[in-house]
């Protein structure tokens, strides 16, 4: 069906996510930095990990985790300063892993100068139309608001201004007005600046939202796509590879729109993430399958970037992205997201949202590793890190990495009371358990397992570059397809069901050849129509198809 070649350098790559203030401190403050995350980069390798996306890392009043920026050409004083970012990006870049960084170009903090200077500038002066104003609250009503649970309005009210400015996040976080090419020009600049630091990519914050019209949603028109395309035009000619990955929290039809030739080269595949989880509810696949189709033909090359969780709830929309009834059967399919709601998803960590259990855990997992396109793995979710529930908004997911038995899970030498956020001791999830030291040394954890599936992914070409075929079974749980480049066949099975299952696949377009399970090498019976098989709960399984007897 497809046609797929490794031409870029972030084909077939595995992604891992991490939030710099919370992955580990050097300096002894209790806040992460680029000095700790810099001694863990051999970690990083070792894993097998291939590009590091690094959450906003710039100045920030951190009223949105520092997705509200008030200088975009520097570095937050917590995390350190150029110069140890420069020498982040050196050792990694060493180590041959890349680094992306999270570039928020749809709003900017309320403290940022360029919004203060906004304020007090006249009304309609170019100073004051960096943003985004209205006399008139009304004004573009049909956008939804984001951050349900903290704002009623889009609009603020400015006493010094004496106008309303528009903001689709917080009142703290003024949209951009993108209308305005002085605007646009700042970004670009500030795009060619980290480029000139070595960066080797961006994922951009909130793409949707750039530009604003009367009766829409203000979501992915038609000029936003227009700047988007001015962006791949810019980094085109800088001629440094620079891959562009969009946030767009949209169903696979809107967010296919992002990624063209001439504009970025990939996008999160939200509603795939929210099928998956829908499966692992109800232990049917269909509308996985179903989304997988939807997704090859959109784009018919390895372009989605996949992520099962971040640092926000889990999206499930307003029925935008899924309909309401698959909401309705992921919250109640999965006990432990119940009472965790927050804007427009579920706000747990993947692990305890699982209720701790490392099968649907891993064969979530597996089955990324397995499609087209770019696993995108969450700090703390190679371990089953649990999460700290009730801390205030997302924080939740966002505490510290655990990576020794020791205080503070070896994250800080501070006194505990100074951590950013507390390390997770929650039954179950203690950092004392829960940790990169322990797992390393036990063969059969989670830790140990990511390793071994990165590793086997390497060394299975057709996983990362092959064409992808869905087949048919006889078994509602079961996902089955099949991997193909010219050197290799890989056949997978993913049983989303948690009892074990025998089942059928359809493989009268294999004839009779051998089949050959990867992990242990184990023999199974040749192709058939009616390929007889067996997966435990939630079992999993890759083998190779064809292999000539030797
Ligand atoms: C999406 C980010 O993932 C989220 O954390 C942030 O709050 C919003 N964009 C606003 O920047």
């Amino acid at each position: 069906m497809n046609k797929m070649q490794n031409k870029n350098w972030w084909d077939g790559s595995v992604i891992y996510q991490l939030i710099p203030r919370s992955f580990s401190d050097g300096n002894g403050d209790g806040i992460g930095d680029f000095k700790g995350l810099t001694n863990k980069i051999s970690y990083l390798k070792w894993l097998g990990i291939d590009i590091i996306w690094l959450n906003p890392i710039y100045p920030s009043p951190l009223t949105d985790g520092g997705y509200d920026i008030t200088d975009f050409k520097n570095i937050h004083p917590d995390l350190g300063d150029l110069s140890s970012f420069h020498r982040f990006i050196t050792v990694a870049h060493e180590h041959k892993i890349k680094v992306i960084l999270d570039l928020v170009i749809n709003h900017t903090s309320y403290l940022h100068p360029w919004f203060q200077r906004a304020r007090w500038a006249p009304k309609g002066s170019p100073e004051r139309e960096v943003y985004v104003w209205s006399d008139d609250p009304n004004k573009y009503k049909d956008a939804p608001i984001l951050f349900k649970k903290f704002e009623s309005s889009n609009w603020e009210w400015d006493e010094e201004a004496k106008q309303y400015y528009f903001h689709r996040y917080l009142r703290q976080q003024p949209d951009l007005n993108y209308e305005n090419p002085w605007v646009q020009k700042q970004i670009l600049e500030v795009i060619s600046f980290w480029i000139g630091k070595g960066v080797d990519g961006f994922r951009l914050d909130a793409v949707p939202f750039l530009f604003e019209k009367e009766n829409s949603r203000c979501e992915g028109l038609p000029e936003t796509h227009g700047f988007l395309k001015k962006i791949r035009k810019h980094i085109d000619k800088e001629e440094k590879n620079i891959f562009l990955l969009a946030e767009a929290i949209q169903s696979v039809k809107d967010t296919r729109q992002y990624i063209a030739t001439d504009e970025l080269h990939s996008a999160f595949n939200f509603e795939l993430t929210a099928y998956l989880f829908a499966a692992i509810a109800n232990g049917k696949v269909n509308n996985v399958k179903n989304c997988l189709n939807d997704s090859q033909k959109a784009i018919s090359e390895s372009s989605w970037t996949m992520p099962l969780r971040n640092h926000d709830e889990l999206w499930l929309g307003d029925g935008n992205l899924i309909p309401q009834h698959v909401i309705q059967t992921i919250c109640t399919g999965l006990p432990q997201g119940m009472g965790h709601w927050l804007n427009w998803g579920i706000n747990r960590r993947l692990a305890p949202l699982l209720n701790g259990d490392a099968r649907p855990n891993k064969l979530l997992h597996a089955v990324l590793y397995s499609l087209p396109g770019i696993p995108c793995i969450y700090y703390g979710d190679e371990i089953g890190m649990g999460d700290w529930v009730g801390l205030r908004d997302r924080d939740a997911n966002r505490t510290p990495m655990a990576w020794t038995p020791e205080r503070n899970g070896g994250f800080s030498s501070a006194p505990e009371p100074l951590l950013v956020l507390p390390s997770i001791t929650s039954p179950g999830y203690n950092y004392r358990v829960i940790n990169v030291e322990v797992q390393k040394t036990l063969p059969g954890s989670l830790l140990n397992w990511h390793k071994r599936m990165i590793l086997c992914r390497k060394h299975l070409p057709a996983l990362s570059n092959g064409d992808f075929h869905l087949l048919e079974t006889n078994h509602p749980s079961i996902l089955a397809f099949t991997r193909s480049n010219k050197t290799m066949n890989i056949l997978i099975a993913a049983n989303f069901s948690r009892t074990g299952t025998s089942f059928y696949i359809d493989l009268s377009n294999w004839g009779n050849i051998r089949t050959r399970e990867v992990i242990w090498g184990s023999e199974f019976p040749h192709t058939s129509k009616n390929w007889f098989c067996y997966l435990p709960p939630y079992g999993f399984n890759w083998w190779l198809l064809g292999e000539v007897d030797k």
